[in-house]
């Protein structure tokens, strides 16, 4: 559907009375978001932190998913389809049943486009509010995203609530939910936009007074200091309507977000440092300890603590992603020495850059500092006699045993010695969101850049 061609709608009420759900409807009517064009299916695939397969199965399956197995997911406020179509691409050609469910007509045209450019077969549209989910009569699910959408609803406990009840007893959900500090900046303006929209129905014309305010913002404005992520969203008409237009939008700290899961029984399993470059592991507040002695003292503090202690050192963290479930699953672990260790989707096609600076000759003593050349997320890594040997072998497939055995047959190294040596690279490159773990009875993991070709050879993308 072309949105431009459609006759434009307008606000119908003053603000005072304002139903803010039918805003926020015409919102995504007009403007869906994130703004995506489903052309570009053909030259790259998009991915997700949530439903990256290598976490997926670590955070949320134990690191035994066999996702040739039926499996049933829910994208609820799937939006324009970021998310959808990961899932769906690496679901190609399996037993999968995936939801998307979205109020916006536009926004599903989009996310319908994409997969459609893809191929793809396995998805099922439905356009309705997830607060309609229980008269859907549309069972459990293994996984649910819901991903930048509870925080637009009036009451997002109740949304949550739904979502919660839709889950099997072994599912997971992938969640973001605004964060409330790093978002300081956003609310004021918001407020000024508010005003000096106020009595304006016309959702294009609210979007060129942002403009006309921006553009000349004062240095004093608190949103001068933003994260770069919001300057970026500033750029399309789509990102200024999200980011400082909405009428329904709330942002939550740690403790707020540990409260808003124990309303609806679950639990937080992972948060991701998903997007910022600058720390090694955000929610850790070792993180921003130098402190020997208070670093010890911190990591007595209950997993809350740790987190909330993080998030207010850090001070600008202004999303949350993460897994949460009703169970607790406990993820893999070294210690089982079936155990496959792979690399994470974001470093694997960019792995050469990172294989070098292992696979350099390595000179004296002490630490190796990796930095991720597309994200710029770093891993500082000790170095080991044996570091690059051990590294070489890890190939997605092999367990740790035999990568063990290989190198100990190469090298004459002590077996033992090995592993405390696999465990210091290991516990690096996890932090950094660059290694998972696996058992040999789940699927392996197949990258994006291979998810991509396989559907469009690069002969197809000159
Ligand atoms: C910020 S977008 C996020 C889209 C997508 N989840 C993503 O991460 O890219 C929010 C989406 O939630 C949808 N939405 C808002 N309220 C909803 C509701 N009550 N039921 C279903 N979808 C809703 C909007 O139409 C919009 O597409």
């Amino acid at each position: 559907m072309n949105v431009a061609q459609k006759p434009r709608e307008f606000l119908k009420h003053d603000d005072s009375t304002a139903d803010t759900q039918e805003e926020v409807r015409l919102h995504y009517e007009t403007f869906p978001y994130p703004l995506v064009n489903p052309e570009d299916e053909r030259k790259r695939l998009s991915t997700t932190v949530h439903e990256a397969f290598d976490r997926l199965n670590h955070f949320c399956y134990e690191g035994r998913r066999d996702f040739n197995q039926p499996f049933r997911a829910l994208f609820a406020g799937g939006g324009t389809g970021e998310g959808l179509v990961h899932l769906a691409e690496q679901m190609r050609g399996r037993k999968a049943e995936i939801i998307y469910l979205d109020r916006s007509g536009a926004s599903l045209a989009i996310a319908k486009k994409r997969i459609e450019i893809r191929g793809l077969e396995n998805v099922t549209w439905i356009q309705e509010s997830l607060l309609n989910i229980p008269a859907l009569g549309l069972g459990t699910f293994d996984y649910i995203n819901c991903s930048g959408v509870l925080h637009h609803l009036p009451e997002p406990e109740a949304g949550l609530k739904i979502l919660a009840d839709a889950l099997s007893e072994k599912g997971a959900m992938g969640l973001m939910l605004y964060a409330k500090y790093g978002r300081l900046a956003i609310y004021p303006l918001q407020e000024a936009l508010r005003l000096i929209n106020r009595g304006e129905p016309d959702l294009q014309k609210r979007v060129d007074n942002a403009k006309a305010i921006l553009s000349h913002l004062p240095p004093t404005n608190w949103f001068i200091q933003s994260p770069p992520a919001f300057l970026q969203e500033i750029r399309s008409d789509a990102g200024i309507y999200d980011l400082l237009l909405h009428a329904e939008d709330r942002a939550y700290s740690i403790p707020e977000l540990y409260d808003f899961l124990e309303t609806a029984g679950l639990n937080l399993l992972h948060l991701f440092h998903d997007g910022y470059p600058e720390a090694g592991n955000l929610y850790d507040p070792a993180t921003y300890l130098q402190d020997a002695k208070l670093r010890e003292k911190v990591s007595t503090f209950s997993q809350r603590d740790q987190h909330t202690l993080a998030e207010l050192l850090h001070g600008k963290i202004y999303k949350h992603t993460f897994y949460a479930a009703k169970h607790v699953p406990k993820p893999p672990s070294l210690e089982n020495i079936e155990v496959i260790p792979l690399f994470g989707f974001d470093v694997h096609d960019g792995a050469e850059n990172i294989s070098d600076l292992i696979l350099k000759p390595q000179e004296g003593e002490g630490h190796l500092i990796l930095t991720h050349p597309g994200t710029k997320v770093t891993a500082t890594l000790k170095k080991t006699a044996n570091l690059a040997a051990l590294f070489m072998q890890i190939d997605g497939c092999r367990p740790l045993r035999e990568i063990l055995r290989r190198v100990a047959g190469d090298t004459g190294a002590d077996l033992a010695l090995l592993r405390q040596e696999f465990s210091t690279l290991y516990d690096a490159f996890h932090h950094a969101g660059w290694m998972y773990l696996r058992y040999p009875e789940s699927s392996a993991v197949i990258y994006p850049l291979e998810l991509q070709q396989r559907i469009f050879p690069p002969k197809d993308n000159v």
